[in-house]
């Protein structure tokens, strides 16, 4: 049995759980990062790819992803359409903000090579059983490595950036369930395919079909998406009839077709968990909320996570002064609770529910307008969706 000491143990190499290494890092605090996951499978996970502009600014200005700038493409609006037609949301006119779109793989990529290269302990193919906080000021994970063999890791606090499955969470809310929850009756049926982009920004599609997203990756690949149904088999349908969906939930738009290399089907949900810290245990990122993708929250949210709490281990650990981790989870679930409304308001906006009656669908087509057509409306969509400023 090996027992490893440290100042922060952080269960997770995801973009949460790395970026806080970095940033403590920074602040010379030491720390440990363990993911389940070999460094391969973290890599080339696909997941999305819109960052705010607060994000950006961070991962670009802290060095934790050199590439993001340069390899990133700068959008400065979204197109949402809706009865054949499109409404562009101006965001640099709206609200002087933009977002990026940088896949979060490529992100990862980054994070990883920095802290290697800074000499950071982090370990892959680790899997954390459980956290125990029976001395609250010294609390433990319990790991095996990839041989089986059992590994403690013994800190001063310990960070749960471990993900929808989190094991970090019984130890800070008493379950590893336990939250505010919500499931939605569709899911999306996501496509990586080789072809030039459609459009230049994204467009969120509703029609009569259902919602669809035309999303990009780079020049030669591209990300779609369309509403299906949650138990949809990803090898039911042959690449001719994705293509039928795609082009049929996006009327007034050609896409341009290529092959079809990626599918995948996306659950919807809406997750909080009751508690987000417990003593010297605190969650981050999708351990402690989980959004649908529909407003493209969810690694924004993460970092917005990390940020108060990188500041908040700083005070305590550097300065012994624990108001900031005290205020931690109330200043964190603001942050948290809009996103959420605002993941729900779009996804709720744009999709058709299964069923939906004639009513809610002239309803929500009422919506659509009163937010294309007011400059309050498109205002707050546009505030949201470049993200809030990070609190100083
Ligand atoms: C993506 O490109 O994967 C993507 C973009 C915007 C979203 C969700 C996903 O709202």
């Amino acid at each position: 049995m090996t027992t490893v000491r440290t100042r922060v143990a952080i269960i997770g190499a995801g973009p949460a759980g790395l970026l806080l290494a970095h940033l403590l890092d920074r602040a010379g605090i030491e720390s440990v990062v363990i993911d389940q996951r070999s460094r391969e499978e973290i890599e080339s996970t696909i997941r999305a790819g819109i960052l705010e502009q607060s994000t950006v600014e961070l991962l670009d200005s802290s060095g934790a992803s050199p590439r993001v700038l340069s390899e990133g493409n700068r959008h400065e609006g979204i197109e949402l359409r809706f009865a054949g037609e499109g409404h562009r949301i101006d965001f640099a006119d709206l609200v002087d903000r933009a977002v990026w779109l940088f896949p979060q793989h490529e992100v990862l990529k980054d994070l990883i090579a920095v802290r290697l290269t800074a000499g950071q302990d982090l370990r892959f193919g680790i899997t954390a059983s459980r956290v125990e906080d029976e001395n609250p000021a010294h609390p433990k994970v319990i790991a095996t490595d990839a041989e089986g063999q059992p590994l403690t890791i013994e800190a001063d606090f310990v960070v749960g950036a471990d993900g929808s499955r989190s094991v970090a969470r019984a130890a800070v809310s008493g379950s590893a369930t336990g939250g505010y929850f919500r499931e939605y009756p569709f899911a999306w049926f996501g496509i990586l395919c080789e072809a030039p982009p459609s459009s230049e920004e994204l467009i969120y599609s509703n029609s009569d079909k259902g919602f669809a997203l035309i999303s990009q990756r780079s020049a030669t690949v591209q990300r779609m998406y369309f509403q299906c149904a949650p138990e949809t088999d990803p090898t039911a349908f042959s690449e001719a009839e994705l293509w039928e969906h795609l082009q049929a939930r996006v009327p007034g738009t050609t896409l341009t077709e290529g092959p079809i290399f990626q599918r995948d089907v996306l659950r919807f949900r809406s997750f909080v968990a009751h508690e987000l810290r417990k003593n010297r245990v605190a969650l981050i990122g999708d351990a402690a909320h989980t959004v649908p993708p529909t407003g493209a929250k969810g690694m924004n949210l993460a970092i917005a996570d990390v940020v108060l709490l990188e500041k908040a281990l700083r005070a305590l650990l550097l300065e012994n002064d624990d108001r900031l981790i005290d205020a931690y989870a109330e200043k964190a679930l603001q942050r948290i609770w809009k996103a959420q409304h605002f993941s729900w308001w779009m996804t709720s906006m744009l999709h058709v529910a299964p069923d939906a009656s004639d009513f809610d669908r002239r309803r929500q087509l009422g919506e659509l307008r009163s937010v294309v057509e007011s400059k309050a409306g498109q205002t707050y969509l546009a505030e949201a969706y470049t993200g809030w400023p990070h609190q100083p």
